[in-house]
């Protein structure tokens, strides 16, 4: 289906920057972001867990923040930017920081959730930055303006979309926390 143009009126043509490579392959309409990744690109990283928006574990950035790549369909994500796990750190170049701290941390058993807990770690972190709150950000002590301090209780909340049925929680805190300091 990638690659080839058609004339077929249930697939159409995008062209998606990811992990910083412009990218122009013909999609059917019902395709999700997730498959076109996976099975077009051949980037394996992003994972199917529920295909219902509600494991995480094919979290990926869509222009910089994160999206269930399994609710998205890709025909809608025409000239977007998507980073995946295999984004996050170059090939040949050190691990991204959340990577590291991951492994440092053991903060992953079966692995299977761990692509979508980087991607919703590093977005995040971005989030946090941008001064976005959370449903735990307490309006009283939140600056107008600023970062999110992230506390323990704010990294779970903004986790909590990405489930780990390893149970690795209290280490993928930690991991996120090791990269904040
Ligand atoms: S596979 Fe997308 S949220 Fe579970
Ligand atoms: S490490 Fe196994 S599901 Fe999270």
């Amino acid at each position: 289906m990638s690659e080839q143009s058609t004339s077929s009126p249930y697939q159409s043509s995008v062209t998606l920057r990811v992990n910083g490579t412009p990218r122009t392959l013909t999609v059917d309409h019902r395709a999700t972001l997730l498959d076109v990744l996976r099975e077009d690109l051949g980037l394996t990283g992003a994972k199917k867990g529920c295909d219902h928006g509600q494991c995480g574990a094919c979290t990926v950035l869509v222009d910089g923040r994160r999206a269930n790549g399994c609710l998205l369909l890709a025909v809608a994500q025409d000239g977007s930017t998507v980073t995946t796990v295999e984004g996050l750190a170059p090939e040949g170049a050190p691990l991204h920081p959340l990577q590291q701290a991951f492994l440092d941390r053991d903060a992953l058993q079966c692995g299977y959730c761990t692509p979508g807990q980087l991607c919703s770690a590093a977005g995040l972190l971005a989030e946090a930055a941008a001064g976005h709150p959370s449903y735990v950000t307490d309006p009283a002590a939140a600056p107008a303006q600023g970062p999110v301090v992230l506390t323990p209780e704010e990294i779970r909340e903004r986790m909590s979309g990405n489930l780990c049925r390893c149970g690795a929680y209290p280490h993928i805190v930690q991991a996120v926390e090791d990269v904040i300091r």
